[in-house]
């Protein structure tokens, strides 16, 4: 049977733009159920466009090049003309964090498909207006957590509650930095509060999902949300958060999360996040957005002993083809195929929740964004 064909209208030509379409040209032997067509490309400028196809997508995607769809990808001048494209069945908008909703209405309005780069949108309303319309028009829509769909974290998740290899987990403590603050000018998109930068809009979505991951998904906790959210900003001269430390309880596990990012330095890349549980941690060794590997600590005496001694480490890997963002576009052609309108793996309600927990830590610190920025406002 012929794999079923996402055909792609990319908005922006930015980095992850281009990451995510050179992710969709990876050819996999395992890629049998579903295929990737790249249908248009959009720019606020049709050159760069033109540029954007010639360097990451000349013969379009898998589908494109073994002769499943004979077009090749078009450039567009607009976005608009994208999300008119009748070729097009599932837009991607990789543009800035500021017009993820008004992009996202616009394709929704016109009929298409969405796939959202993360922050989802800039508030809770935003993204409640967002999901109204897509129910209303019966079209998918999803946040781009594509963290979510790597292989490690699937492997993750079944150490944690099939395996149960760190018995009851009781914490999670994460940190993800980067060192931007005085190396990227000050006009840099993470640090212009017109673009909604900031370490939290930026980073925080990645720490957030460590507890949600560990916690939230635990099946003792029965999706109960996370309650007493505090959370401590520092701001950047410009107005934007530079270090932001979020603090979660989930009182059915009787666990909590202190989850940290910053674009003041990098935090160590072995030990960005340390799940703590009664028999032992497993501590994930990579960026948190691109999980490739994880240590299992387990305590080797039981009860737990004054004195810990830890058995052998256990390292697991789960190498990525190309940067890995080819799993959640696989999960989103599913979807479309099975005529699904949100990825359980990746619900309407889990992005709210995120932006929900991203309001109250704004609230918290008087992180306003200038007028106009925000297109609906949380209450
Ligand atoms: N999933 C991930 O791992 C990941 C990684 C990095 C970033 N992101 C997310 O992806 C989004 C884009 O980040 P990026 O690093 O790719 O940024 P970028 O390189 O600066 O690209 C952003 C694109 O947005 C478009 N744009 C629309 N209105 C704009 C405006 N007023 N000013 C400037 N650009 C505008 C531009 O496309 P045209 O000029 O072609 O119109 C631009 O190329 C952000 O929301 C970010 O959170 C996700």
């Amino acid at each position: 049977m012929s794999p079923f064909v996402a055909s792609w209208g990319i908005i922006g030509c930015g980095w992850i733009s281009s990451m995510f379409v050179k992710n969709l040209c990876v050819v996999r032997s395992d890629d049998t159920d579903v295929a990737h067509s790249i249908a248009a490309v959009g720019s606020r400028d049709k050159s760069k466009a033109e540029a954007f196809i010639r360097e990451n997508c000349p013969n379009g995607g898998p589908a494109q090049s073994n002769g499943l769809v004979e077009a090749n990808p078009v450039a567009c001048g607009s976005y608009q003309d994208v999300y008119e494209n009748a070729k097009v069945n599932i837009i991607y908008i990789g543009t800035l964090n500021n017009t993820h909703y008004t992009e996202a209405k616009a394709a929704l309005e016109a009929g298409k498909n969405v796939l959202v780069e993360k922050p989802a949108c800039l508030n809770v309303a935003e993204w409640d207006s967002l999901v109204s319309i897509a129910k209303q028009r019966g079209l998918f829509l999803m946040e781009g957590v594509w963290t979510r769909f790597l292989p490690l974290v699937y492997e993750l998740q079944d150490q944690l509650f099939n395996k149960k290899v760190i018995g009851d987990i009781k914490n999670v403590t994460a940190n993800f930095s980067m060192a931007f603050y005085n190396i990227v000018p000050d006009s840099h998109r993470n640090f212009a509060l017109e673009s909604a930068g900031g370490a939290m809009f930026d980073l925080g979505p990645y720490i957030v999902l460590c507890a949600i991951l560990a916690l939230y998904h635990n099946p003792a906790n029965e999706r109960s949300k996370p309650e007493n959210v505090r959370g401590v900003m520092s701001k950047a001269r410009t107005g934007v958060d530079l270090s932001t430390t979020i603090l979660m309880d989930f009182p059915k596990l009787e666990a909590n999360a202190v989850l940290t990012t910053s674009f003041a330095y990098c935090s160590p890349k072995d030990e960005r996040c340390i799940i703590t549980g009664t028999k032992g941690e497993i501590v994930l060794n990579d960026g948190l957005s691109r999980l490739t590997q994880m240590t299992i600590k387990q305590i080797d005496q039981e009860p737990a002993p004054r004195v810990l001694k830890w058995k052998e480490n256990v390292v697991v890997s789960r190498p990525l083809p190309g940067f890995g963002l080819m799993f959640e576009a696989d999960a989103v052609a599913r979807s479309l195929r099975d005529g699904k309108l949100e990825n359980p793996r990746m619900p309407h309600e889990e992005s709210r929740m995120v932006l929900k927990i991203f309001d109250q830590v704004r609230k918290q610190n008087e992180y306003v964004l200038p007028d106009g920025i925000e297109k609906i406002k949380s209450q």
